[in-house]
């Protein structure tokens, strides 16, 4: 009876989450696989980060003492080689830059980083950040498949390389066909391989400044769940055992 039961609630939940994870999907991008709990990878991304992103963008929930403690970055390396916009490790990572200068320069604030993982997705982000192509129509001379016409520039070019994007010859037709591959023209400091690995990281830090406590959260649920279900049974066991001579 209780297992039937259990039966038909796992089956309705799977029902309900189905059409969800299909609407979750849409537009989908390749995976980020990227993996939260692997710890040098995020120190290697919180360093992405503060060199190559925080000069325009702010992660203004983010602690940096909060972000040495949890990466296991010691706070005179916190200090020396990835604090550029503060001395005190108290303080929230904020940008660079003014957000007048920033309107003025790319018409646009560049948005905090805090919780960017978390609206857009992992996904999008590692997608993004490997879809810049050169485009001398622009006013920084690049624009980006995944976001057309966005306002940054490709500040990772050196790393990457400039590429080209190559679209399918629609016949007959005037303008540009359908997108079909990125081709590198100019090489950049890393390989492509190497590149997607600086991303990934950095797309890493990124979901991980978004919930610094998901890893425990989840590690903390196991444990909730266990506990749950070892006392329904006890619970059960109880219920039977009271009536038992009622019935
Ligand atoms: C030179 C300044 C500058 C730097 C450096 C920079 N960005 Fe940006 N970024 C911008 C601007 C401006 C926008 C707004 C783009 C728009 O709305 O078109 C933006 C937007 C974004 C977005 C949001 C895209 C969207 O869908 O709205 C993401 C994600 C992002 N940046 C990630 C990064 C990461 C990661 C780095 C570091 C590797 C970085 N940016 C470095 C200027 C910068």
């Amino acid at each position: 009876m209780l297992i039937k039961k259990l039966a038909s609630a796992l089956a309705a939940v799977t029902l309900l989450a189905l059409p969800l994870a299909v609407l979750a999907n849409e537009g989908s991008y390749p995976h980020a696989e990227n993996d939260s709990r692997n710890t040098a990878s995020l120190q290697r991304g919180a360093r992405n980060f503060m060199n190559y992103c925080s000069g325009c963008h702010s992660a203004k929930f983010v602690r940096y003492n909060r972000v040495a403690t949890d990466l296991h970055i010691p706070e005179s390396e916190l200090q020396k080689n990835l604090m550029f916009t503060s001395d005190k490790p108290f303080d929230t990572i904020k940008s660079a830059m003014l957000a007048d200068d920033a309107k003025k320069w790319f018409g646009t604030v560049p948005p905090d980083m805090s919780l960017m993982a978390r609206s857009r997705g992992t996904d999008y982000i590692y997608a993004y950040l490997r879809s810049f192509y050169r485009d001398p129509s622009r006013p920084t001379g690049a624009n980006n498949t995944v976001l057309p016409g966005t306002a940054m520039p490709h500040v990772l070019a050196d790393l990457q390389g400039v590429q080209r994007a190559v679209y399918k010859a629609t016949e007959g037709e005037a303008g540009k066909g359908e997108f079909e591959k990125f081709e590198l023209v100019d090489k950049g400091s890393l390989t492509p391989a190497q590149y997607d690995e600086f991303v990934r990281d950095t797309v890493n830090f990124l979901q991980y400044i978004g919930e610094p406590i998901e890893n425990t959260r989840k590690d903390l649920g196991i444990w909730v769940l266990l506990f749950l279900l070892m006392f329904t049974s006890f619970a059960y066991m109880l219920y039977k055992e009271y009536w038992k001579d009622v019935h």
